[in-house]
């Protein structure tokens, strides 16, 4: 039979060293537990003769109690240890920096796009929006471009059905405008365009155009140059080497595009730059005006359509217009 001090010794060592909970659960149920070591030798008491019975089992009993106080007060031990190290790891230094969310903010382009539409509200003309997603009839009959004109080729465009067609361009809002509205009319239509066309430094396949149009009783080619002035002076400040260069749409006549000098090189002394096209513009062409119904010996008006990227790559001096799609943090952060 087993010598309970002997055990007592052996147990108090192992209780002594034990380092954690799991551990010392599994020691305890190994020695008091059901089928424990302790358990089953008071079990087997029952074989022994009285006299030895009564005298071991006196010992046991008491080596159970004090075993089970050891295991208690190690546990106890055990779990303030516990406690204490995770209030060490978990310790909150409210000295410590926080961490910075990163601010959001508004695209490059849209931040250009809102500054024109700003000056031309404040140049008296209203917003006026249509479909991204266009009839041929409004994006090229009704503005006069023959059925054998490039523009209509499937190279040029996306088309979704043979009649129906991603805009290639603000224009046809021109007319969708003029058969809502009666002249005067004076508005301008944001808004996403798209080409199927190569992409280059200057081109893109989805791009934001801002178109203009102005009808009225007296307008001159004159008035459509002086509003654009004024706008590339409210845009760029005073001073800004632009041009007017003859062009052709077979939406007005006459017609031209606006250019503007880019000044983004500097060779030496020299400043280099070269011209950059902006936009298009032109009187609006008396058979779009029949074709929405108004008389041409009555009304005359002045329309242009702009590249919001174009302003832009040029108020930022940025040479490359796929930047503005890139979704790049280091570029977009700038701004
Ligand atoms: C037009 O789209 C005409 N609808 C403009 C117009 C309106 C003329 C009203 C007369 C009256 P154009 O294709 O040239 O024209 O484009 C006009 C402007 O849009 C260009 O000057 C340029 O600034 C911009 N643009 C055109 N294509 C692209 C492109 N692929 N990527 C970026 N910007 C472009």
């Amino acid at each position: 039979m087993v010598d309970p001090d002997l055990l007592l010794q052996e147990l108090q060592e192992k209780i002594h060293f034990l380092s954690s909970l799991e551990e010392l659960n599994q020691l305890k149920s190994s020695v008091l537990g059901r089928k424990g070591l302790l358990t089953r030798y008071l079990r087997s008491l029952a074989d022994l003769p009285l006299e030895e019975r009564r005298n071991l089992g006196a010992r046991l009993n008491s080596l159970k109690e004090e075993l089970e106080v050891l295991f208690s007060k190690k546990e106890r031990e055990l779990q303030e240890a516990r406690i204490r190290e995770s209030l060490e790891k978990e310790k909150i230094d409210v000295s410590l920096p926080g961490i910075r969310r990163p601010w959001g903010r508004r695209h490059p382009l849209l931040q250009v796009w809102e500054e024109i539409e700003e000056v031309f509200l404040s140049l008296g003309f209203d917003i006026y929006e249509g479909p991204e997603v266009e009839w041929e009839y409004y994006n090229f009959d009704a503005l006069n471009i023959p059925s054998d004109h490039p523009a209509r080729d499937m190279w040029d465009t996306f088309y979704i059905t043979p009649k129906m067609l991603l805009r290639t361009h603000t224009s046809p809002d021109q007319i969708r405008c003029m058969e809502e509205r009666k002249p005067p009319i004076k508005v301008i239509v944001p808004g996403l365009c798209y080409r199927h066309e190569a992409v280059d430094a200057t081109h893109m396949d989805v791009f934001v155009q801002i178109e203009g149009l102005v009808v009225d009783r007296d307008t001159t080619f004159a008035d459509l140059k002086g509003t654009l002035e004024l706008f590339v002076s409210l845009i760029f400040g005073p001073g800004r080497k632009t041009k007017f260069v003859p062009s052709y749409f077979p939406f007005t006549e006459p017609s031209a595009e606006l250019q503007i000098f880019w000044e983004n090189e500097r060779k030496g002394d020299k400043e280099e730059g070269k011209w950059l096209e902006v936009l298009g513009c032109g009187q609006v062409h008396p058979q779009v005006l029949r074709n929405v119904g108004l008389d041409p010996r009555v009304y005359s008006g002045f329309a242009f359509g702009l590249g919001v990227e174009r302003f832009a790559m040029l108020k930022y001096n940025i040479p490359e217009i796929r930047l503005f799609m890139e979704n790049d943090l280091r570029f977009l952060e700038q701004f």
